[in-house]
């Protein structure tokens, strides 16, 4: 019996080393942990308790090519200690310390804690798996969808390399170093459309600002002015309009709300217009604007970023809307009126219609008021 579940183990080992040594080629990154063994399967996924399919299969020829490629499944995926593992419960925190990976600067091993603090403090903060009203914050994952290397960096130019190569010999080692800085020191990021579109997504439902802001009202906080309508705002606004346009000069949401100089960590350090810290805070609202627009005062930094033209947040240009429709609709009408009075009277005149050569005054009036000598 016991000589029997041996044989089936030594078998069942066999196999999974045979499969593991099978699989390991195809790979473009190790799999060291044999992750892929089973979640290499397309099929594989499960639908959850409250009915929505959730897909486990790892396509790793897409892992491969995205910017965790060199990050183990178990530096994420830590609270997996043993195969087969136990079901999964906060999943992956992208405070996470990293056991394989060191930082080449500290010597210590890496993690995202120094951008994690940032957004600690930040209107924006959330815990993992968050309860209530803080679920409609955004996690990391919100904004970052472990995304594949950017096609832009593909190649490393060969002019460059060969100078590289001269002292490190190794070809794999230049170009992979060459690919992480320079994507940096080019400065490839999100467009300012894909930025309108993200903040939009949450800053723009309508259904997620009710809910959020009667929550808040609940806890006996109040949101900014804006809040309301920040996304809609935005997008009747000059900046909003050239920008959908595919204008890429004019102010995107981070451009506003997040410090120029300090840019990637301030992303994550959203502040509201309240707050002193905040770019577009009164006290620092002009300097925002001066970035772009070098000679505006604070007459200029008053204008209203987020136009909105309901009675109570702009009287004046609620009104001044209101008249101008009003003006604008009594001279169409009056101007209708008018050719249709004239278009009577010479009809009253005996005008026919003429496709050629026009259509008025080609007969003789009939009441002998003949204005063509
Ligand atoms: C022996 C096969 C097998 C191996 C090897 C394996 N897994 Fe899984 N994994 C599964 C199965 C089966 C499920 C689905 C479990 C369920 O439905 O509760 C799963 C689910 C998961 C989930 C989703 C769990 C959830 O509920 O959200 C993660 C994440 C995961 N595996 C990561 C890993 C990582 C990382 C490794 C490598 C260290 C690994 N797996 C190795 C079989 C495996
Ligand atoms: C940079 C960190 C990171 C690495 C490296 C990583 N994952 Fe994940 N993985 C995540 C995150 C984040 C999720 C989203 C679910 C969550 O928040 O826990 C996820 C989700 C998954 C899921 C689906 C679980 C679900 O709940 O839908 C599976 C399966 C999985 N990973 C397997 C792997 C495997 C296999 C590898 C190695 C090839 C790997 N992961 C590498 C961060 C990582
Ligand atoms: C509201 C959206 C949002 C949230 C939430 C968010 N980020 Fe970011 N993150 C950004 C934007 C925008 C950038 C700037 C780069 C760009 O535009 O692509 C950025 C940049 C980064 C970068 C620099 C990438 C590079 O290549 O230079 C890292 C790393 C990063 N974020 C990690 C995190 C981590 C970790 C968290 C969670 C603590 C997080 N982010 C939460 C929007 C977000
Ligand atoms: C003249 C020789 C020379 C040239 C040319 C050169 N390097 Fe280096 N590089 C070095 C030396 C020596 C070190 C390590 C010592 C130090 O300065 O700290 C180093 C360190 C590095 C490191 C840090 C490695 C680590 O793990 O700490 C990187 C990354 C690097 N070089 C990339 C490049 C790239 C990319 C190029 C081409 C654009 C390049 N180097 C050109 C000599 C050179
Ligand atoms: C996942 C949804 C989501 C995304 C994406 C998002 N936000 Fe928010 N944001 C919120 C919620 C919810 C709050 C309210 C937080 C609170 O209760 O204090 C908020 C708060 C804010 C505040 C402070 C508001 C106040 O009055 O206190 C600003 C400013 C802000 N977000 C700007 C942005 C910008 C800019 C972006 C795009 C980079 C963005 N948000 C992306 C959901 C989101
Ligand atoms: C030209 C600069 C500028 C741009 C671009 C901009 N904002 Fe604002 N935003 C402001 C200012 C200034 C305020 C404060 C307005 C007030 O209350 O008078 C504000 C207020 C807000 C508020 C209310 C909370 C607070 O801080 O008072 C939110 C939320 C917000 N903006 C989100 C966004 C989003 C989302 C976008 C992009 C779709 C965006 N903003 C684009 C300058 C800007
Ligand atoms: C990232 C750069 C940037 C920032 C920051 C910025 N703007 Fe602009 N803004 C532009 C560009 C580009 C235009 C297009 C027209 C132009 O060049 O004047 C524009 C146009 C405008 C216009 C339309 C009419 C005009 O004067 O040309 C107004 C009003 C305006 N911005 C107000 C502001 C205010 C107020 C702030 C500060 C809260 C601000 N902007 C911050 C880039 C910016």
């Amino acid at each position: 019996m016991a000589n029997n579940k041996k044989k089936h183990l030594t078998i069942f080992g066999l196999l999974v080393i045979a499969l593991t040594c099978l699989s390991q080629p195809a790979f473009a990154f190790e799999d060291d942990e044999g992750c892929l063994l089973c979640h290499k399967y397309p099929k594989m996924g499960r639908i959850t308790e409250d009915g929505t399919r959730r897909s486990y299969y790892v396509m790793p020829h897409v892992f491969g090519e995205t910017v965790h490629r060199n990050v183990p499944c178990t530096g994420c995926h830590n609270y997996i200690k043993q195969l087969p593992h136990r079901p999964v419960k906060e999943g992956v925190t992208c405070n996470t310390e990293c056991h394989s990976i060191k930082n080449p600067a500290t010597g210590k091993n890496f993690s995202h804690q120094p951008i994690y603090d940032k957004y600690e403090q930040s209107s924006h903060f959330r815990p993992k798996l968050a309860e209530g009203h803080d679920q409609d914050k955004p996690y990391c994952v919100t904004c970052h969808r472990n995304p594949i290397y950017n096609p832009q960096e593909t190649e490393a130019p060969k002019h460059i390399t060969n100078r590289c190569v001269v002292c490190h010999e190794d070809k794999n080692f230049v170009e992979t170093w060459y690919k992480h800085t320079s994507r940096r020191i080019k400065d490839i990021k999100r467009s300012s459309r894909d930025i309108v579109a993200l903040c939009s997504s949450c800053h723009g439902d309508k259904r997620l600002i009710e809910r959020h802001l009667k929550a808040a009202k609940a806890e006996g906080r109040e949101l900014g002015r804006k809040y309301p309508k920040a996304a809609e705002s935005y997008k009747n606004s000059f900046h909003g309009k050239v920008t959908g346009y595919g204008f890429k000069e004019a102010a995107n949401c981070l451009d506003c709300h997040a410090d120029a100089s300090n840019y990637y960590l301030s992303v994550h350090n959203l502040k509201p217009s309240r707050d002193p810290a905040s770019p577009v805070s009164d006290g620092n609202r002009l300097n925002t604007c001066k970035r772009c627009h070098t000679y505006a005062d604070e007459n200029y930094a008053a204008l209203d970023p987020h136009p909105t033209s309901g009675k109570e947040d702009n009287p004046f240009s609620y009104y001044a809307n209101l008249i101008y429709g009003w003006v604008g609709d009594v001279v169409f009408l009056a101007l209708i009126a008018l050719a249709a009075f004239e278009t009577v009277g010479r009809r009253r005149d005996g005008v026919g219609w003429r496709l050629w050569h026009g259509s008025s005054w080609w007969r003789p009036s009939k009441r002998g008021r003949d204005r063509v000598e």
